[in-house]
């Protein structure tokens, strides 16, 4: 695995409470992404949310830079599989400031994803866990997400409960 310290991170790992960490296997690593991830399997990992033409390694790193250049705002954190260095897990939480709550934040989790491989072992409920503390950490007031009917039972274990309805148009 390529240490942290030699990669060029989302935001300051020191974020994440190292009790994260400690939950994980010992052949796990959980840490920010990083501006060299598609290299790490990053982009193959998200195709299990929805098939998406490859980004160019120019493209990836232009938009690593881009959510980069917004302070405070987007969260992503990937699990790494320390001998093939390999990322087999990853989600965002990306913050909204408000007018409403007096100029309170919401967390908005995005694209939860597990490698088929690596599917059942706790690995989802863990990145929601330390999603949610890095939103708690930021101020958020609350959490919310969307996703599929076949989701929610995972979403209410990791302690969600059904609230409105998504809407969509796509452009
Ligand atoms: N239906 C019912 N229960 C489930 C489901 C499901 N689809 N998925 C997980 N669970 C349960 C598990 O059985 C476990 O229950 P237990 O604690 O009683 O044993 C608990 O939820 C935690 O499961 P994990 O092992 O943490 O789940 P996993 O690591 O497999 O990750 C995930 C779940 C992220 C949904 C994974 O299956 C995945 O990547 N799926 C494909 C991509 C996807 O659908 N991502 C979510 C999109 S929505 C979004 O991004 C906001």
């Amino acid at each position: 695995m390529t240490p942290d310290n030699d990669l060029d991170l989302l935001f300051d790992p020191s974020l994440i409470p190292t009790s994260f960490q400690d939950q994980l296997g010992l052949d796990l690593h959980l840490r920010p992404l990083s501006s060299t991830d598609d290299s790490r399997g990053h982009f193959e990992l998200l195709t299990v949310l929805t098939a998406a033409p490859h980004l160019s390694a120019k493209a990836y790193k232009d938009t690593f830079e881009e959510i980069r250049s917004c302070p405070n705002t987007y969260f992503t954190i990937v699990i790494v599989h320390r001998e093939s260095d390999e990322i087999v897990g990853c989600g965002s939480i990306v913050v909204e400031r408000k007018f409403l709550r007096n100029a309170g934040l919401v967390g908005h989790i995005e694209d939860i994803a597990v490698s088929k491989s690596m599917q059942g072992r706790k690995l989802g409920i863990k990145i929601i866990n330390a999603l949610e503390e890095i939103g708690r950490a930021r101020g958020c007031y609350k959490i919310i997400l969307d996703c599929s009917k076949s989701n929610i039972p995972f979403y209410e274990k990791c302690g969600f409960k059904h609230k409105e309805f998504q809407m969509v148009r796509y452009m």
